[in-house]
């Protein structure tokens, strides 16, 4: 199927479409903006369902949901393996999808021919790129060529290595300094939102009021003009101890426990399947059935 019998096929006229430009509106309407990420069609099916504005099909995918340590290693492939499944189930929200570490670093041409591949193979409707001021030129180009760019700055999980760890970010006046000038950069070369990821409230408040283009946080407070959170985080689906940031929303994964233990011992009592729960014979035939039986019986 393709992606345009994908969307023609979920159209729904009385669902107004989350844009870019829904979410400037609702900044300047003072009204929060609402973002998930989601990686495969049934998560995204629930989260378009419920009516969260922005899906973000995130390269934390990598850890979440392929058991990698950190998002390094996954690859474009990957990513579009991700984001097209995830497609088939987004109607409504603005569905935006991560460029992978190492997808945007090594040229404008290469970045350029990767956004491309995840707006015509998958989708998507912006793409987001972690950096603030040295990106600014490849956010030009991306919007240049008619891709929305949805920036992300503070603790930017790709710079791992370079960081040294994952901290908060925007801690020293420099620090401070550096990511207002991120932020402004980023706006003037035409992001369409900024995501702000571990940095302090004050800061994050600061950065909302200084530019024009909507702000959605993840661990930066409630002075944005939206909230960002893993799927996995809302819902307990993590094996670690979870962030300062993250409120769990349902316990899923106790869900899960205790229903796998439930299968289990069902099945060693015997107990799973019963018979409303199997297929049954038409009458006559279970009668030949046991005919047969019989004379097997008989003959042996
Ligand atoms: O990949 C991710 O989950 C992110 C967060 C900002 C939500 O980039």
């Amino acid at each position: 199927m393709s992606y345009a019998q994908i969307r023609s096929e979920g159209t729904d006229a009385s669902v107004r479409k989350v844009t870019a430009q829904t979410l400037v509106e609702k900044k300047y309407r003072g009204l929060p903006i609402t973002a998930l990420t989601a990686y495969d069609y049934p998560t995204a099916r629930f989260v378009d369902q419920a009516g969260i504005d922005m899906i973000l099909v995130g390269d934390s995918l990598a850890m979440t949901v392929l058991g990698h340590k950190d998002t390094l290693s996954l690859t474009m492939d990957e990513m579009l393996h991700h984001a097209r499944a995830a497609r088939r189930a987004v109607h409504r929200a603005f569905f935006v999808v991560d460029m992978p570490y190492g997808s945007y670093h090594i040229s404008s041409a290469e970045t350029l021919g990767n956004a491309i591949s995840l707006v015509k193979e998958a989708g998507a409707e912006a793409v987001k790129i972690e950096g603030g001021q040295r990106r600014a030129a490849l956010v030009e180009d991306l919007t240049a060529a008619e891709i929305p760019v949805v920036g992300h700055i503070g603790l930017t999980p790709q710079s791992l290595l370079r960081m040294g760890g994952y901290r908060v970010q925007g801690r020293s006046t420099p620090e401070v300094e550096g990511l207002i000038a991120d932020a402004i950069a980023l706006e003037g070369a035409g992001a369409v939102a900024l995501v702000l990821e571990g940095i302090p409230r004050e800061l994050a408040e600061h950065l909302t009021a200084t530019i024009q283009i909507p702000t959605i946080g993840i661990g930066a407070g409630p002075g944005c003009d939206g909230q960002i959170l893993v799927f996995h985080d809302l819902f307990r689906l993590t094996f670690g101890d979870p962030a300062k940031f993250v409120r769990c929303f349902g316990d899923a994964g106790a869900l899960l426990r205790d229903g796998l233990e439930q299968f289990r011992q069902q099945v060693m009592a015997r107990s799973f399947p019963s018979d409303s729960e199997s297929y049954h014979m038409p009458r006559e035939a279970a009668l030949a059935l046991e005919e047969t039986n019989l004379s097997a019986d008989l003959a042996s």
